[in-house]
């Protein structure tokens, strides 16, 4: 089954590197078009069909992974420690919420990241352009490691293959779905596929992707690529969203498609989620599914420019959602968390933290929970259900 290669959402669109060569990109679409797909149809099938029993209230959506993971993590025993962690975290939530957990990884494929600052000037005050993610450049900060190079969209599909064959071979019952952020077009475009037995497209680089908060504009190209797909697909609502865009979003991506196809991920900050979410509820409240995202609204610098979240932000825009929901008459959806099981210190519990820089900041982007952290959170959200 060969993709759509030639298909193309309407351009331009946002966050799309600057690739150092149109050859090279024209290439690596056409090769990218005739590679398997990296999940079936029938897996984003199954998750919808779970998804349908979430937007009944009788399932909990519990999303988390890195930020952005980087090629070096998809050996086996990174994607075996991401999944396990994933999987604790579920039996946690399952045991205090008795609500069973659908779990999806923030995994093979979360190597593109949209930025807000197209270059970054370095301490010696050269600038070179942002890290943009493994699939679009390297970390290293030199002009040379930063240029866009589509081959390494080629490299992507690859490192998401051995993340994903490791969960099929070595991961049992604890086997997440996978998801990612579909942002860059000249990855998704060529892995969007016709399946067969349904005669329906679907995008086969994961079974569940995301819009980000940057690139969800009503007219723009991501929504138009995710309206063209059958999957499963969320879209993140930060503070500054406008509620007639949601609606139109919502309109869209929902029409003649069962309960289970939209999650609105909200992401406003603990102080803004409580203005603004009631007023989405009341117009979009049991079209869609209601997942909480306590972590990008939640972003601070630590004194070193070091990006940070404090834990006590994060619970208390769980909370707020959770109570907002349930005043509603809603059931929350479910969780989408960034966290690692390595052994960083990337979140704090106290303000006086961020004053020095951070032991253990090893993200290749935004701060994770680490497993202590995460258990609480999890914890926390589920306990809160279990008393609603
Ligand atoms: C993210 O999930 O890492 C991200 C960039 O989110 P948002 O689009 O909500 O900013
Ligand atoms: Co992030």
């Amino acid at each position: 089954m060969s993709g759509l290669a030639g298909l193309r959402s309407p351009r331009p669109a946002l966050q799309q590197p600057q690739w150092n060569s149109q050859e090279s990109l024209s290439a690596v679409r056409a090769e990218l078009g005739e590679r398997d797909p990296l999940a079936d149809c029938s897996v984003h099938r199954r998750l919808h069909d779970q998804l349908t029993e979430v937007a009944r209230g009788e399932g909990f959506v519990l999303q988390a992974g890195d930020c952005a993971e980087t090629f070096s993590d998809s050996g086996s025993d990174r994607v075996m420690a991401k999944a396990a962690q994933l999987d604790d975290l579920s039996q946690l939530f399952e045991n205090i919420a008795g609500l069973p957990a659908v779990r999806i990884g923030r995994l093979a494929g979360q190597y593109a990241k949209p930025r807000s600052e197209l270059m970054e000037t370095l301490p010696d005050g050269r600038a070179v352009p942002v890290y943009r993610g493994d699939a679009v450049n390297g970390t290293e900060p030199t002009l040379e490691s930063r240029a866009a190079d589509p081959k390494r969209l080629l490299a992507a599909y690859e490192h998401a293959r051995t993340a994903l064959r490791t969960l099929d071979d070595e991961v049992g019952d604890g086997r997440p779905y996978t998801s990612h952020e579909a942002l860059l077009l000249d990855y998704e475009e060529p892995l969007t596929r016709v399946c067969a037995c349904h005669g329906e497209t679907y995008a086969s680089s994961a079974p569940f992707l995301w819009i980000g908060d940057r690139t969800r504009q009503p007219g723009g190209a991501h929504i138009a690529w995710a309206d063209s797909i059958a999957n499963p697909v969320g879209v993140k609502v930060g503070k500054a969203a406008d509620h007639g865009e949601i609606a139109e979003i919502v309109d869209r991506l929902t029409a003649r498609r069962p309960a289970g196809r939209l999650s609105l991920i909200v992401r406003m900050g603990a102080d803004r989620i409580g203005h603004h979410l009631p007023q989405l509820l009341e117009r979009f409240g049991d079209r869609v599914i209601w997942i909480c995202d306590p972590m990008h609204g939640n972003t601070i610098k630590r004194a070193t420019g070091q990006k940070a979240r404090l834990l006590p932000a994060v619970l208390e825009e769980i909370e707020h959602f959770v109570r907002i929901l349930f005043a509603a008459g809603l059931r929350p959806g479910g969780l989408h968390l960034e966290v690692t099981p390595a052994a960083v210190d990337e979140c704090v519990e106290f303000p006086s933290e961020l004053c020095s820089p951070a032991m253990r900041f090893r993200s290749a982007c935004d701060p994770r929970l680490n497993v202590a952290q995460a258990q609480q959170v999890v914890g926390t959200a589920a306990k809160l259900l279990s008393a609603g």
